[in-house]
Protein backbone atom coordinates (compact mmCIF):
# COMPACT_ATOMS: atom_id res chain seq x y z
CA UNK A 1 0.00 0.00 0.00
CA UNK A 2 1.07 3.64 -0.69
CA UNK A 3 2.61 5.75 1.87
CA UNK A 4 -0.22 8.63 1.92
CA UNK A 5 1.25 12.19 1.69
CA UNK A 6 0.03 15.99 2.31
CA UNK A 7 2.02 19.10 2.00
CA UNK A 8 1.54 22.32 4.07
CA UNK A 9 2.17 24.96 1.85
CA UNK A 10 1.00 25.11 -1.81
CA UNK A 11 3.75 27.90 -3.61
CA UNK A 12 6.73 27.93 -5.66
CA UNK A 13 8.38 24.31 -4.45
CA UNK A 14 5.28 22.61 -3.74
CA UNK A 15 4.15 22.63 -7.33
CA UNK A 16 7.57 22.87 -9.36
CA UNK A 17 9.42 19.97 -6.86
CA UNK A 18 7.90 18.37 -4.34
CA UNK A 19 4.53 17.13 -6.14
CA UNK A 20 6.50 15.86 -8.98
CA UNK A 21 8.61 14.06 -6.72
CA UNK A 22 5.96 12.26 -4.98
CA UNK A 23 4.36 11.70 -7.98
CA UNK A 24 7.29 9.66 -9.80
CA UNK A 25 6.87 7.43 -7.16
CA UNK A 26 3.27 6.81 -7.65
CA UNK A 27 3.44 3.08 -6.91
CA UNK A 28 4.61 4.05 -3.00
CA UNK A 29 3.04 7.61 -2.97
CA UNK A 30 -0.38 9.06 -3.11
CA UNK A 31 -0.50 12.99 -2.30
CA UNK A 32 -4.30 12.70 -0.86
CA UNK A 33 -4.49 16.41 0.25
CA UNK A 34 -2.83 20.12 0.55
CA UNK A 35 -3.53 22.93 2.25
CA UNK A 36 -2.54 26.69 2.17
CA UNK A 37 -3.82 29.54 3.93
CA UNK A 38 -4.50 30.96 1.31
CA UNK A 39 -7.81 29.03 -0.03
CA UNK A 40 -7.30 30.40 -4.31
CA UNK A 41 -4.07 29.08 -4.36
CA UNK A 42 -4.95 25.43 -2.17
CA UNK A 43 -8.09 24.57 -4.90
CA UNK A 44 -5.58 25.22 -7.59
CA UNK A 45 -2.84 23.08 -6.85
CA UNK A 46 -4.86 20.18 -5.78
CA UNK A 47 -6.79 20.51 -9.47
CA UNK A 48 -3.84 20.88 -11.31
CA UNK A 49 -2.26 17.61 -9.89
CA UNK A 50 -5.28 15.60 -9.55
CA UNK A 51 -4.90 15.88 -5.83
CA UNK A 52 -8.40 14.97 -4.43
CA UNK A 53 -8.40 17.06 -1.38
CA UNK A 54 -7.31 20.51 -0.58
CA UNK A 55 -7.62 22.34 3.07
CA UNK A 56 -7.27 26.06 4.68
CA UNK A 57 -6.17 24.61 7.74
CA UNK A 58 -3.26 22.67 7.79
CA UNK A 59 -4.13 20.56 11.24
CA UNK A 60 -7.86 20.19 9.90
CA UNK A 61 -6.15 18.53 6.94
CA UNK A 62 -3.55 16.38 9.14
CA UNK A 63 -6.34 15.18 11.43
CA UNK A 64 -8.92 14.41 8.91
CA UNK A 65 -6.02 12.68 6.35
CA UNK A 66 -3.65 10.78 9.00
CA UNK A 67 -0.73 10.76 6.47
CA UNK A 68 2.11 8.62 6.78
CA UNK A 69 4.04 11.74 5.41
CA UNK A 70 3.91 15.08 5.51
CA UNK A 71 6.14 17.74 4.06
CA UNK A 72 6.67 21.34 5.31
CA UNK A 73 6.70 24.01 2.18
CA UNK A 74 6.06 27.12 4.09
CA UNK A 75 7.80 30.45 4.32
CA UNK A 76 11.09 29.47 6.66
CA UNK A 77 9.80 30.94 9.84
CA UNK A 78 7.01 28.30 9.93
CA UNK A 79 8.91 25.20 9.39
CA UNK A 80 8.96 24.38 13.22
CA UNK A 81 5.49 24.82 14.11
CA UNK A 82 4.35 22.87 11.05
CA UNK A 83 6.82 20.19 11.56
CA UNK A 84 6.23 20.00 15.50
CA UNK A 85 2.28 19.50 14.04
CA UNK A 86 3.24 17.28 11.91
CA UNK A 87 5.13 15.07 14.37
CA UNK A 88 2.68 15.14 16.71
CA UNK A 89 -0.24 14.12 14.18
CA UNK A 90 2.21 11.03 13.53
CA UNK A 91 3.78 11.55 10.25
CA UNK A 92 6.98 11.69 8.76
CA UNK A 93 8.29 14.83 7.63
CA UNK A 94 10.65 16.29 5.00
CA UNK A 95 10.84 19.87 6.07
CA UNK A 96 11.90 22.26 3.19
CA UNK A 97 15.33 24.26 3.94
CA UNK A 98 16.04 25.81 5.64
CA UNK A 99 14.86 23.23 8.80
CA UNK A 100 15.83 26.27 11.12
CA UNK A 101 17.90 29.38 12.24
CA UNK A 102 18.42 28.33 15.33
CA UNK A 103 20.75 24.99 17.13
CA UNK A 104 18.43 24.92 19.73
CA UNK A 105 15.41 24.59 17.81
CA UNK A 106 16.53 22.23 15.14
CA UNK A 107 17.97 19.73 18.33
CA UNK A 108 14.38 19.90 19.85
CA UNK A 109 12.84 19.34 16.21
CA UNK A 110 15.25 16.12 15.89
CA UNK A 111 15.33 14.89 19.59
CA UNK A 112 10.73 15.19 19.17
CA UNK A 113 11.01 12.84 16.03
CA UNK A 114 13.17 10.69 17.70
CA UNK A 115 10.95 10.40 20.65
CA UNK A 116 7.80 9.82 18.18
CA UNK A 117 9.60 6.88 16.09
CA UNK A 118 9.38 9.48 13.06
CA UNK A 119 11.96 10.26 10.24
CA UNK A 120 12.45 14.01 9.69
CA UNK A 121 14.55 15.17 7.26
CA UNK A 122 15.48 18.78 6.03
CA UNK A 123 14.89 19.22 2.19
CA UNK A 124 18.25 19.49 1.13
CA UNK A 125 18.25 19.37 -2.31
CA UNK A 126 21.51 20.44 -3.94
CA UNK A 127 23.49 17.26 -2.90
CA UNK A 128 22.85 15.39 -5.94
CA UNK A 129 24.13 16.94 -8.74
CA UNK A 130 26.29 14.60 -10.88
CA UNK A 131 29.59 16.73 -9.75
CA UNK A 132 28.59 16.53 -5.73
CA UNK A 133 27.44 12.75 -6.55
CA UNK A 134 30.90 12.10 -8.16
CA UNK A 135 33.25 13.54 -5.69
CA UNK A 136 31.30 12.22 -2.55
CA UNK A 137 32.38 8.71 -4.17
CA UNK A 138 35.52 9.59 -4.61
CA UNK A 139 36.02 11.22 -1.08
CA UNK A 140 34.29 7.16 0.08
CA UNK A 141 36.63 5.64 -1.94
CA UNK A 142 39.53 7.14 -0.04
CA UNK A 143 40.98 9.93 -2.76
CA UNK A 144 41.30 12.09 -0.60
CA UNK A 145 42.28 12.11 3.31
CA UNK A 146 41.67 15.00 6.33
CA UNK A 147 40.34 18.12 3.72
CA UNK A 148 41.97 20.45 5.86
CA UNK A 149 41.14 23.82 3.05
CA UNK A 150 37.53 24.71 1.09
CA UNK A 151 35.93 27.15 -0.60
CA UNK A 152 32.25 27.50 -1.62
CA UNK A 153 30.90 30.17 -3.92
CA UNK A 154 27.60 30.50 -4.80
CA UNK A 155 26.29 33.67 -6.90
CA UNK A 156 23.62 34.81 -8.56
CA UNK A 157 24.04 37.63 -11.03
CA UNK A 158 20.17 39.54 -10.18
CA UNK A 159 18.71 36.37 -8.38
CA UNK A 160 16.56 38.27 -4.94
CA UNK A 161 13.77 35.87 -5.08
CA UNK A 162 10.76 38.50 -5.52
CA UNK A 163 7.74 36.37 -5.63
CA UNK A 164 7.37 35.51 -1.90
CA UNK A 165 8.95 36.89 1.45
CA UNK A 166 12.29 35.70 1.12
CA UNK A 167 12.88 39.28 1.58
CA UNK A 168 11.67 40.02 4.80
CA UNK A 169 13.15 38.62 7.97
CA UNK A 170 11.15 38.11 10.75
CA UNK A 171 9.15 35.57 7.67
CA UNK A 172 12.72 34.69 5.88
CA UNK A 173 14.90 34.46 8.84
CA UNK A 174 17.57 35.70 6.68
CA UNK A 175 18.62 36.52 2.91
CA UNK A 176 20.97 34.87 0.27
CA UNK A 177 23.11 33.26 2.85
CA UNK A 178 19.73 31.22 4.45
CA UNK A 179 18.42 30.85 1.55
CA UNK A 180 21.34 29.63 -1.39
CA UNK A 181 24.12 29.57 1.27
CA UNK A 182 22.40 26.49 3.27
CA UNK A 183 22.29 24.22 0.20
CA UNK A 184 26.31 24.63 -0.47
CA UNK A 185 26.66 24.45 3.59
CA UNK A 186 25.17 21.58 3.71
CA UNK A 187 26.56 19.80 0.31
CA UNK A 188 30.28 21.17 1.84
CA UNK A 189 29.61 19.34 5.04
CA UNK A 190 28.26 16.49 3.73
CA UNK A 191 31.10 16.49 1.79
CA UNK A 192 33.81 16.88 4.12
CA UNK A 193 32.27 14.36 6.39
CA UNK A 194 30.07 16.47 8.82
CA UNK A 195 32.80 17.71 10.95
CA UNK A 196 32.03 19.67 14.20
CA UNK A 197 31.92 23.76 13.68
CA UNK A 198 34.06 25.43 15.94
CA UNK A 199 33.95 28.93 14.87
CA UNK A 200 32.58 31.15 12.11
CA UNK A 201 33.41 34.41 11.11
CA UNK A 202 31.06 36.03 8.95
CA UNK A 203 29.73 39.60 7.04
CA UNK A 204 26.48 40.77 5.28
CA UNK A 205 25.06 43.34 3.07
CA UNK A 206 22.86 44.66 1.06
CA UNK A 207 23.88 46.57 -2.51
CA UNK A 208 21.31 46.07 -5.51
CA UNK A 209 17.67 45.56 -3.69
CA UNK A 210 16.39 48.03 -6.47
CA UNK A 211 17.50 45.33 -9.20
CA UNK A 212 15.89 41.80 -9.29
CA UNK A 213 15.98 39.80 -12.34
CA UNK A 214 14.17 36.92 -13.80
CA UNK A 215 11.90 34.16 -11.87
CA UNK A 216 14.70 31.81 -13.21
CA UNK A 217 17.57 33.10 -12.03
CA UNK A 218 16.17 33.90 -8.69
CA UNK A 219 15.48 30.45 -8.36
CA UNK A 220 11.68 29.72 -9.65
CA UNK A 221 13.78 27.26 -11.95
CA UNK A 222 10.55 25.99 -13.70
CA UNK A 223 9.51 29.48 -14.47
CA UNK A 224 6.04 29.35 -12.71
CA UNK A 225 5.37 31.08 -9.22
CA UNK A 226 1.70 30.36 -8.08
CA UNK A 227 1.35 33.26 -5.41
CA UNK A 228 3.25 36.20 -6.34
CA UNK A 229 3.42 38.97 -4.30
CA UNK A 230 4.07 42.27 -5.23
CA UNK A 231 8.00 42.93 -4.56
CA UNK A 232 8.67 46.05 -2.44
CA UNK A 233 12.31 46.70 -2.15
CA UNK A 234 11.67 48.86 0.92
CA UNK A 235 10.53 45.85 2.90
CA UNK A 236 13.85 44.16 2.19
CA UNK A 237 15.45 43.95 5.33
CA UNK A 238 18.15 40.69 4.72
CA UNK A 239 21.41 40.65 3.42
CA UNK A 240 22.08 40.05 -0.82
CA UNK A 241 25.63 39.45 -0.24
CA UNK A 242 27.46 37.63 2.42
CA UNK A 243 31.41 36.59 2.86
CA UNK A 244 33.07 34.69 6.06
CA UNK A 245 35.08 32.03 7.30
CA UNK A 246 33.92 28.94 9.12
CA UNK A 247 36.78 26.74 11.49
CA UNK A 248 36.09 23.02 11.97
CA UNK A 249 36.89 20.83 15.66
CA UNK A 250 39.45 19.21 13.73
CA UNK A 251 41.07 22.32 12.08
CA UNK A 252 39.83 22.76 8.42
CA UNK A 253 39.09 26.19 6.83
CA UNK A 254 36.15 27.08 4.89
CA UNK A 255 36.58 30.88 3.00
CA UNK A 256 32.61 31.05 1.94
CA UNK A 257 30.83 34.05 -0.68
CA UNK A 258 27.59 33.79 -1.28
CA UNK A 259 25.35 36.28 -3.05
CA UNK A 260 21.37 36.78 -4.44
CA UNK A 261 22.83 39.68 -6.66
CA UNK A 262 26.74 40.81 -7.22
CA UNK A 263 28.71 41.79 -10.40
CA UNK A 264 30.41 38.54 -10.55
CA UNK A 265 30.03 35.64 -12.79
CA UNK A 266 27.66 33.55 -11.78
CA UNK A 267 28.60 30.17 -9.49
CA UNK A 268 28.29 27.05 -7.43
CA UNK A 269 31.60 26.30 -7.15
CA UNK A 270 33.45 24.11 -4.22
CA UNK A 271 36.69 23.47 -3.67
CA UNK A 272 38.34 20.72 -1.48
CA UNK A 273 41.86 20.40 -0.41
CA UNK A 274 43.43 17.31 0.99
CA UNK A 275 47.52 15.94 1.44
CA UNK A 276 46.27 13.16 -1.07
CA UNK A 277 44.45 15.20 -4.15
CA UNK A 278 42.23 18.68 -4.66
CA UNK A 279 38.63 18.96 -5.81
CA UNK A 280 37.20 21.56 -7.66
CA UNK A 281 33.16 21.78 -8.79
CA UNK A 282 31.58 21.45 -10.43
CA UNK A 283 34.16 20.89 -13.09
CA UNK A 284 35.28 17.67 -11.72
CA UNK A 285 38.83 18.39 -12.16
CA UNK A 286 41.09 16.08 -9.57
CA UNK A 287 44.59 17.91 -8.99
CA UNK A 288 47.24 15.77 -7.09
CA UNK A 289 50.99 15.49 -7.00
CA UNK A 290 53.39 18.15 -9.08
CA UNK A 291 51.92 17.02 -12.11
CA UNK A 292 48.92 14.77 -11.39
CA UNK A 293 45.67 15.53 -13.05
CA UNK A 294 42.25 13.88 -14.10
CA UNK A 295 38.66 14.32 -13.80
CA UNK A 296 35.90 12.88 -11.97
CA UNK A 297 33.62 10.17 -13.29
CA UNK A 298 30.57 11.93 -13.21
CA UNK A 299 26.97 10.08 -14.08
CA UNK A 300 24.02 11.73 -15.89
CA UNK A 301 21.28 12.62 -13.75
CA UNK A 302 18.17 9.99 -14.54
CA UNK A 303 15.75 12.83 -13.71
CA UNK A 304 14.91 15.56 -15.89
CA UNK A 305 13.76 18.09 -14.57
CA UNK A 306 15.23 21.72 -12.86
CA UNK A 307 14.44 19.99 -9.04
CA UNK A 308 15.35 16.43 -9.81
CA UNK A 309 17.15 16.76 -5.89
CA UNK A 310 13.40 16.35 -4.64
CA UNK A 311 13.25 13.25 -6.43
CA UNK A 312 16.46 12.01 -5.10
CA UNK A 313 15.04 12.96 -1.18
CA UNK A 314 11.91 10.95 -2.15
CA UNK A 315 13.53 7.90 -3.65
CA UNK A 316 15.30 7.42 -0.05
CA UNK A 317 12.50 8.64 2.00
CA UNK A 318 10.62 5.54 0.48
CA UNK A 319 13.54 3.42 1.23
CA UNK A 320 13.90 4.35 4.83
CA UNK A 321 10.45 3.98 5.53
CA UNK A 322 10.34 0.83 4.07
CA UNK A 323 13.46 -0.44 6.16
CA UNK A 324 15.32 -0.22 3.06
CA UNK A 325 17.56 2.92 3.42
CA UNK A 326 19.12 5.10 6.08
CA UNK A 327 18.14 8.69 5.88
CA UNK A 328 20.54 10.54 3.44
CA UNK A 329 20.39 14.04 4.79
CA UNK A 330 20.89 12.90 8.27
CA UNK A 331 19.68 14.57 11.77
CA UNK A 332 24.07 15.34 12.59
CA UNK A 333 24.28 17.06 9.23
CA UNK A 334 21.61 19.24 9.92
CA UNK A 335 21.98 20.23 13.34
CA UNK A 336 25.60 21.50 12.13
CA UNK A 337 24.39 23.39 9.31
CA UNK A 338 21.85 24.72 11.24
CA UNK A 339 24.44 25.89 14.38
CA UNK A 340 26.57 27.44 11.18
CA UNK A 341 23.54 29.32 10.01
CA UNK A 342 22.96 30.75 13.57
CA UNK A 343 26.69 31.55 14.81
CA UNK A 344 27.36 33.19 10.91
CA UNK A 345 23.58 36.08 11.66
CA UNK A 346 25.39 36.10 15.21
CA UNK A 347 28.87 37.44 13.45
CA UNK A 348 27.61 39.33 11.11
CA UNK A 349 25.28 41.53 13.99
CA UNK A 350 27.88 41.32 16.18
CA UNK A 351 31.34 42.33 13.68
CA UNK A 352 33.44 39.67 15.40
CA UNK A 353 33.90 36.04 15.03
CA UNK A 354 31.74 33.54 17.06
CA UNK A 355 32.37 30.10 18.43
CA UNK A 356 30.58 27.11 19.18
CA UNK A 357 31.43 27.52 22.64
CA UNK A 358 29.08 30.50 23.00
CA UNK A 359 26.24 27.52 22.40
CA UNK A 360 26.77 25.74 25.84
CA UNK A 361 29.56 22.98 24.13
N1 LIG B 1 14.87 23.09 -1.82
C1 LIG B 1 14.86 24.09 -2.69
O1 LIG B 1 15.61 24.13 -3.64
C2 LIG B 1 13.91 25.24 -2.45
C3 LIG B 1 13.66 26.16 -3.49
C4 LIG B 1 12.75 27.20 -3.24
C5 LIG B 1 12.15 27.33 -2.00
N2 LIG B 1 12.45 26.44 -1.01
C6 LIG B 1 11.85 26.60 0.33
O2 LIG B 1 10.47 26.29 0.28
C7 LIG B 1 9.74 27.14 1.16
C8 LIG B 1 8.62 27.82 0.39
O3 LIG B 1 9.17 28.52 -0.71
P1 LIG B 1 8.25 28.86 -2.00
O4 LIG B 1 9.19 29.36 -3.04
O5 LIG B 1 7.36 27.76 -2.32
O6 LIG B 1 7.44 30.11 -1.43
P2 LIG B 1 6.10 30.75 -2.03
O7 LIG B 1 6.12 32.16 -1.58
O8 LIG B 1 5.97 30.44 -3.48
O9 LIG B 1 4.93 29.95 -1.27
C9 LIG B 1 4.73 30.01 0.11
C10 LIG B 1 3.29 29.55 0.41
O10 LIG B 1 3.15 29.44 1.83
C11 LIG B 1 1.87 29.93 2.17
N3 LIG B 1 1.94 30.38 3.56
C12 LIG B 1 2.48 31.52 4.03
N4 LIG B 1 2.39 31.57 5.37
C13 LIG B 1 1.80 30.44 5.77
C14 LIG B 1 1.43 29.91 7.02
N5 LIG B 1 1.67 30.57 8.17
N6 LIG B 1 0.81 28.71 7.06
C15 LIG B 1 0.57 28.02 5.92
N7 LIG B 1 0.90 28.47 4.67
C16 LIG B 1 1.51 29.66 4.60
C17 LIG B 1 1.58 31.06 1.20
O11 LIG B 1 0.20 31.30 1.06
C18 LIG B 1 2.22 30.50 -0.08
O12 LIG B 1 1.27 29.80 -0.87
C19 LIG B 1 10.76 28.09 1.78
O13 LIG B 1 11.14 27.60 3.04
C20 LIG B 1 11.94 28.02 0.85
O14 LIG B 1 13.19 28.25 1.47
C21 LIG B 1 13.30 25.42 -1.22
Amino acid sequence: MAFKVCIISCGMITNAAHIPAYQQFSEDYEIVAVSDINEIVAKDTAERHGIPRYYTNAEKMLTEEKPDVVSVCVPNAFHKEYTMMALRHGANVLCEKPLAFHYSDAVEMFEYAKKSGKVLMACQSMRFTPDRLAAKKYIEDGGMDKIYYGELSRIRRRGIPYWGTFHMKKISGGGAFVDIGVHMLDALVWLMGNPAVKSVSGTTMENHKYEVGSLVGSGALSGEVHTKRPFDPDEMDVEDFSCGTITFENGAKVSFKVAWAANLPEASDIVLVSKKAGIDLPSGRLLFGENGESTLEMEKCPYDTPFFGHMYLTDNLRKVLKGEAAPIVTPEESINVTKIIEMFYLSAAQGKEVSAASFGE
